[in-house]
């Protein structure tokens, strides 16, 4: 793991309360794959509980590794607030990132919101078929994907509030897909909040199909020291823990004790 001071190249607004941040390191650059983490501090002084996990969004240039966020809180906010130049102490690649699909094979990957990062990255290091089936509140909060360089996929849009696109919740763009599609996808890939894991899950349970999520917990270490991400798993039917952190983020979704979640 790595643990380095790193130089904001730029920080920009990309949707209503939405950066992206492009930060300076070769080394974890290099050593960056889809679905792991980096653990940033959003503030000075010595205190752990100052860094927050956030996604790889992507790597550019081989020197630089970018993350998009969602001002939610006093850390997010903070980092809004930094300018190109400052140096921020970062800590990754962390955890357990997505299996890279098998070029012949078709996914459909499955954001809700902020959840959108790590599937970025995902669609630009594969290079299979993909469809890409993003879901927002409303259509301000939309990630450009052009603008972030991911051109390879036309994302669909679902809005909650019928602002852009399919009116309703994402994960009924993805039941289409799944009752009316000729074409079986081998495997689903998501990220979002809870509930629409919960439903990808009933889903893909009913359609027999291999999927992974990436999890969000509260997170302090990020490193498997601290048991703050612990979340109930199951192993031959029994339940057993696992850190977020470490063994994750990215689950099989059969895997997880969902009633617990
Ligand atoms: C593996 C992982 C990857 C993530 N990737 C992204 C990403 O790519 N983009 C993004 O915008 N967000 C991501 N998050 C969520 C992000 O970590 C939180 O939004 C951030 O920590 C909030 O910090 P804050 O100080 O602004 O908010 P706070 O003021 O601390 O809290 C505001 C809200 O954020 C939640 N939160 C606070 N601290 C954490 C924490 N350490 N871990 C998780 N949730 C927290 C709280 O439950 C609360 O609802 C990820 C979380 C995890 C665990
Ligand atoms: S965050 Fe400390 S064990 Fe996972």
């Amino acid at each position: 793991v790595i643990d380095q001071d790193t130089k904001i190249v730029f920080n920009r607004k990309v949707a209503l309360k939405t950066f992206l941040m492009g930060l300076k390191s070769a080394d974890i650059a290099a050593h960056a794959s889809p679905g792991q983490f980096v653990m940033v501090r959003t503030g000075h002084g010595m205190d752990p509980l100052l860094r927050r996990p956030f996604s790889l969004c992507g790597i550019k240039k081989d020197d630089l590794f970018l993350i998009l966020y969602r001002v939610v809180g006093r850390g997010t906010e903070r980092m809004s607030r930094m300018r190109e130049g400052e140096k921020v102490s970062v800590l990754g690649p962390l955890g357990k990132g997505f299996e890279l699909p098998e070029p012949r094979s078709l996914s459909i990957l499955v954001a809700g919101g902020i959840g959108i990062a790590p599937l970025i990255f995902l669609a630009q290091a594969a290079r299979n078929n993909m469809i890409f089936l993003t879901g927002y509140r409303s259509i301000s909060e939309i990630v450009p994907l052009g603008q972030l360089g991911l051109t390879r996929v036309e994302p669909s849009i679902a809005t909650d509030d019928g602002t852009a696109g399919y009116s309703g919740l994402v994960t009924e763009l993805l039941e289409s897909h799944l009752t009316e599609s000729v074409e079986e996808p081998d495997e689903i890939f998501a990220c979002g909040p809870i509930q629409m894991l919960k439903r990808i899950q009933a889903l893909t349970m009913e359609h027999e199909i291999t999927c992974s999520v990436s999890l969000e917990a509260n997170m302090a270490c990020g490193l498997g020291a601290c048991q703050g991400c612990a979340i109930r798993a199951l192993k031959n039917r029994h339940k057993i823990y696992q850190h977020v952190c470490a063994d994750g983020p990215v689950f099989d979704v059969h895997t997880l004790d969902w009633e617990s979640l």
